[in-house]
């Protein structure tokens, strides 16, 4: 299956370092969001929206791209970091995908170290080795699936 994970990471990297582990599990091609063509999406047979989370959401610039999709009838899944997971982080960017025609597949979420304080204890060295490992487990799942 030609997986494509479209990311947006910038405040520690947390979120690229997901995307790695993911794209090198199953050979996926890792795009950041600002190099996203809509145009190049329909390569793919799997895409995978990742952020972390700011501010209770992802970040904007995924919203700004998917909104300049006209309708993709594709299989999706949506991953993040952030400091305290929560299935909430998720739902407006789930919503505009499937109002889009994309099938959700899975959902990933897993701690990323911030230099928020607030967040920095619980979460300090996440992403961590279990961390990467889950995501390389959920994607071989999909994948595989
Ligand atoms: C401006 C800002 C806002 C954040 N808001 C949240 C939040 O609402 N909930 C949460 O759990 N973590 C929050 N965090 C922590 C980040 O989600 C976490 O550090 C994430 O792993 C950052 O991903 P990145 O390193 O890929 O950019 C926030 C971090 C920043 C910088």
């Amino acid at each position: 299956m030609k997986t494509a994970i479209i990311y947006k990471s910038y405040h520690r990297m947390n979120t690229e370092k997901v995307a790695k582990a993911m794209a090198e599990a199953v050979g996926a091609t890792m795009v950041k969001v600002e190099d996203a063509r809509i145009d190049d999406l329909s390569a793919y047979d799997l895409i995978g929206f990742g952020s972390g989370i700011y501010a209770g959401r992802p970040h904007r610039s995924l919203f700004t791209l998917v909104e300049k999709i006209d309708s993709m009838k594709k299989k999706a899944f949506i991953f993040s970091t952030s400091g305290k997971p929560k299935e909430e982080y998720h739902r407006l960017l789930r919503e505009q995908l499937k109002a889009k025609g994309c099938q959700i597949v899975g959902e990933f979420q897993c701690q990323g170290q911030s230099g928020l304080l607030g967040f920095t204890f619980a979460n300090r060295g996440h992403p961590d080795e279990k961390d990467l490992q889950d995501a390389r487990a959920f994607i071989k799942g999909l994948v595989s699936g």
